[in-house]
Parts: C-alpha cells; structure tokens; sequence
C-alpha cells in the first residue's frame, strides 16, 4: 500500500516507515503552508490538504506533534518546532526549555501526535496519539531527534535518545497514533 506523507523532516519520515514497515512511504513536501491552527489536529489536517490534491485516488497523511510542559502551562506545544525562533533548531530549544523550567519542581510534560488522513475516496480523519513522562535536567542520548535527549517516558528511566528506536516507536505519541491509522486502514481494507 503507498501513502503520501506530507512532510521534509527526514526523521519523521524514517519513524514513520519503521512503525507501518509494511506500507510504500513517500514523503511529499508540502511547502511553506501557514500553519497557523491552535492545535495539532487543525495543523496536521492544513498539513495534508496541501499534498492531497496532487495525489488523488491515494491514501495521504500527515502529522503535526509536539510537547507540552504541565509546568509550562502547556508550552512550547503547537510551537515545539520553533520554540527558540526561526529556523528550527533542536539544541536552541532544549536549552530554553531547561532554561525556563529551571527551578521547576513539576518537570511532568507529555508528547501529542495527531495524524490527519485522506482516504482515496477524499474523506477526512485525525487519529491522536500521546505519550506521559517528565523533563530531565539535561541532555542524554544520541538517538531520536527534537526534544528526545531531555524527555524520560513513565515507567522508565532513560530518555527517547537513549531507548532504540523499536522501544521509543512501541510507546510513542506516534507510534500510538498510527496504530490507529494502521487499525482503521485494514479494518477498511478487511
Ligand atoms: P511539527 O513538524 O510541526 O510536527 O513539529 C514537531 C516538533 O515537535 C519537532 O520539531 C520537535 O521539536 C518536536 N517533536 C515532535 N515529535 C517529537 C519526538 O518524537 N521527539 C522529539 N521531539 C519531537
């Protein structure tokens, strides 16, 4: 089975064929979209109506996810990517984010994913996944991407950089959102 995936983060694109191996991913840029919703469903839904319409008949999606900070009043959120300005860049934001929880006793933060797909019929769905765990005080581990090296998931003590990616892919707000998408698609397809 193809899918279109609407994004140019090449990390996303290999966590993504690694959770659905079974599935042909091609990644489609969707260029310089506004993406400019207050939550990750809407974004992810602008996200890929910006390649739907050039790949009609075919299943496409995309994702929009970030982290949100309890003691940050849900920061950095649906601007995880840009935390610390323009362009992206991971090790800016990690540092602000310690910056600005330092002190902070409460370091509980979850990641959100939320996956819009088009059927080859055109309809429209949004599957979400989250993952709950808490902000280390520093960086550890070289895997992963984003804000991995500083997030330690419940239940254990090492971070997403430091877990191999089958172990960080079983748990993960991704890998929770598309094993609904994987469910729906073949409860379709049965
Ligand atoms: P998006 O590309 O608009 O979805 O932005 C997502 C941003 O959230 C990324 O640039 C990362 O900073 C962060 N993020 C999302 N998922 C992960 C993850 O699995 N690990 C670490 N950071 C993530």
């Amino acid at each position: 089975m193809k899918l279109f995936v609407a994004t140019h983060n090449a990390h996303k694109l290999r966590e993504i064929g690694e959770i659905l191996p079974a599935w042909e991913i091609a990644g489609d840029d969707p260029g310089e979209v506004d993406e400019n919703a207050p939550d990750f469903a809407g974004n992810a839904l602008i996200k890929v109506r910006a390649i739907a319409s050039r790949h009609p008949g075919c299943w496409c999606m995309a994702d929009d996810s970030g982290l949100e900070v309890k003691a940050l009043g849900g920061a950095p959120g649906v601007h995880s990517a840009r935390y610390a300005g323009e362009p992206t860049d991971s090790a800016a934001n990690n540092a602000l984010l310690l910056k600005n929880l330092s002190g902070h006793a409460d370091r509980r933060a979850n990641f959100t994913c939320a996956v819009a797909l088009v059927a080859p019929d055109g309809s429209e769905r949004v599957f979400e996944g989250k993952v709950f765990g808490r902000i280390r005080e520093e960086l550890k581990g070289e895997g992963g991407f984003g804000y991995d090296p500083l997030f330690v998931p419940d239940g254990y003590e090492k971070s997403f950089a430091e877990l191999p990616p089958e172990a960080k892919n079983a748990i993960s707000h991704r890998g929770r959102a598309l094993a609904k998408v994987k469910e729906f698609i073949h409860a379709g397809a049965a």
